[in-house]
């Protein structure tokens, strides 16, 4: 079979073929070179990256599986990014996985890739790459981990430990109290167990079509993700031989799923930020007023941490993301085509509901309209983000005077002051944290409240910010500012006392001061000092060229598909 990619390397008897074949060998079986297609195991396990460990054994199913069909796995160990461990931010070091793991997998003689993937920007730099390249792929979620507990009661990853640590702030609970709770956090091997950006992502690249139907939330620890892991070998081994690449799979009809999707499972703000790069990739034309417009009128069912009660192993028990996406089938859109070659809706049809205090029916919905809000106004003309269901009903439409920090040093500073001029009615700003700013877009946006006000009982307040914030955080919190501070959007113009409005019923956001008076001001000294100016390096590079969050925040030359061009003999 020398139409197979791989054998532009490994085919003929000439001195390089020789080359390629001899240095592979190493106790493969007789024919591994001849007419087998290679599989790459894009791999990002790593002991910095805790919630992936567990991936090199996720891989032995996989390389399993790949065998069984007669294919040749191949581990290849990738940049991975742990979100709680790399510094100043993960969302920084995205873009150079995707870059580098494009660059990988173009660069070798394979025919097609399984992804693997877990904490949050590992599926997102797994499948921009994918997207890039074109080579027959899939991705396996590596799961979320069990519930642990503590005082009897669950434990949401990242959502309790904001909640509890502000419970400490407040005086409610002690801080060995706390710090108790450290240990029960993280119960077993995988990624975050609550609704966050890990959970969502792995439930976007199963809408979007690019896993094997059924695989998304299983639990890390659950045999059945090893089982679905072998199967999705031998699946990967079939997407060579049917030649179905990315580019079939990853069309407007599919990110409109992820989307219906995304609003159902009130999945993570983080999840816009990375579906608008996803298809910038692949050449799909998205827009950020399309989660708005798609995700609008689409029900919350989905009862989880941050926005809800529950933790994913919970979902798994009531059926899982299937079961919730046939109670929204009528949504989604019958044309897109998984992995599989069969369209979602079919291997989402009949899929039931176990629990409904987990997963509701389409008539008694957590919420009527979830989805995210796009807002525009002149605080945000390219739009902001905010997750109404995470946030407080009364605060939706809301007029108040900006509190405004020039960075999270100046808000850890002064936020606890007692001399911080600031009533529950106030909205916090928090500017130069965009991609260019920071740089990187780190999850600050979610900014704690004032000491002060939490002592008197207030638990949540207007944010906004030109940041993300974490996927299992909470709260009446505006993100993604575009454009940001850092390149002149009007975030920077923004003044303490300064009247802001925010109306969600009405997608605005706005600085209530005439336009003449805002088109006089110019951004402070202090918030331009704040601004990163790296001299060398990916830093560098990255702010030279990092496009807005409306854009997905992706590398500006990195947008489209180059393919699965071979490239030059390299002897
Ligand atoms: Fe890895 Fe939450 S920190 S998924
Ligand atoms: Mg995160």
């Amino acid at each position: 079979m020398t139409d197979l990619r791989s054998a532009q390397w490994y085919a003929g008897d000439d001195r390089n073929a020789y080359i390629h074949r001899a240095w592979m060998r190493r106790g493969l079986p007789d024919g591994a070179f001849s007419g087998r297609p290679h599989i790459a195991i894009a791999n990002t396990a790593s002991d910095l990256t805790p919630c992936n460990i567990h991936l090199n054994d996720v891989a032995d199913s996989v390389k399993a599986g790949v065998w069984e069909a007669g294919g040749v796995p191949l581990n290849l160990p990738v940049v991975s990014i742990g979100e709680t461990q790399v510094r100043p931010t993960a969302m920084l070091w995205r873009n150079l996985a995707a870059m580098a793991i494009e660059e990988m997998l173009r660069a070798n003689p394979i025919d097609g890739v399984v992804l693997l993937g877990g904490c949050d920007k590992t599926i997102p730099a797994l499948l921009m790459a994918a997207a890039s390249v074109d080579l027959p792929a899939v991705v396996v979620p590596g799961g979320p981990m069990l519930t642990g507990h503590f005082r009897g009661a669950p434990l949401g990853c990242g959502t309790d430990v904001w909640r509890l640590s502000e419970e400490v702030r407040a005086g409610t609970l002690s801080h060995e109290a706390f710090m108790r709770s450290e240990s029960a956090m993280i119960r077993s091997r995988g990624h975050c167990n609550t609704m966050g950006t890990a959970s969502t992502m792995a439930s976007m690249a199963e809408a979007l079509g690019m896993t094997l139907p059924g695989i998304a939330g299983t639990p890390a620890p659950d045999s059945r993700l090893l089982a679905l892991s072998h199967e999705t070998g031998k699946l990967a081994v079939d997407l060579v031989a049917a030649a179905r690449r990315p580019s079939d799979v990853l069309t407007k009809a599919s990110f409109r799923n992820a989307i219906v999707t995304l609003a159902a499972i009130g999945g993570s703000t983080n999840a816009v930020v990375h579906l608008l790069a996803i298809a910038g990739r692949a050449g799909v034309d998205l827009t950020l007023d399309d989660f708005d417009q798609i995700g609008s009128g689409v029900p919350l069912l989905v009862d989880l941490q941050p926005a809800g009660r529950h933790l994913m192993d919970d979902l798994y028990r009531a059926g899982g993301l299937h079961a919730a996406l046939n109670e929204v089938i009528d949504l989604l859109d019958a044309e897109a085509i998984t992995v599989t070659g069969r369209p979602l809706v079919e291997h989402v049809a009949g899929a039931e509901i176990w629990d409904e205090t987990v997963i509701r029916r389409r008539a008694k919905p957590l919420l009527d309209d979830a989805g995210i809000a796009v807002l525009k106004g002149n605080l945000a003309p390219d739009g902001a983000v905010v997750k109404p269901a995470a946030a407080s009903p009364e605060l939706l439409q809301h007029r108040g005077p900006a509190v405004v920090f020039d960075s999270v040093e100046d808000l850890h500073a002064r936020l606890d002051s007692p001399d911080l001029d600031v009533t529950p009615d106030s909205v916090l700003i928090l500017r130069g944290c965009g991609p260019r700013g920071y740089p990187g877009m780190p999850e600050v946006g979610n900014l704690p409240l004032p000491a002060k006000l939490l002592a008197k009982g207030v638990r949540d307040m207007v944010r906004i910010s030109d940041a993300r914030m974490s996927g299992t955080a909470y709260g009446t919190v505006v993100l993604h500012a575009t454009p940001e501070a850092a390149v002149g959007g009007p975030l920077a113009l923004v003044r303490t006392g300064d009247p802001i409005i925010l109306d969600v019923p009405a997608r605005r956001l706005d600085i209530d001061l005439p336009a003449e008076e805002l088109a006089q001001r110019t951004p402070s000294q202090t918030s331009t000092a704040a601004y990163a100016a790296p001299t060398r390096g990916w830093e560098r590079l990255y702010i030279d060229h990092v496009m807005q969050a409306d854009k997905g925040a992706d590398l500006d030359f990195l947008t489209g598909a180059s393919g699965p061009d071979v490239g030059r003999e390299s002897h």
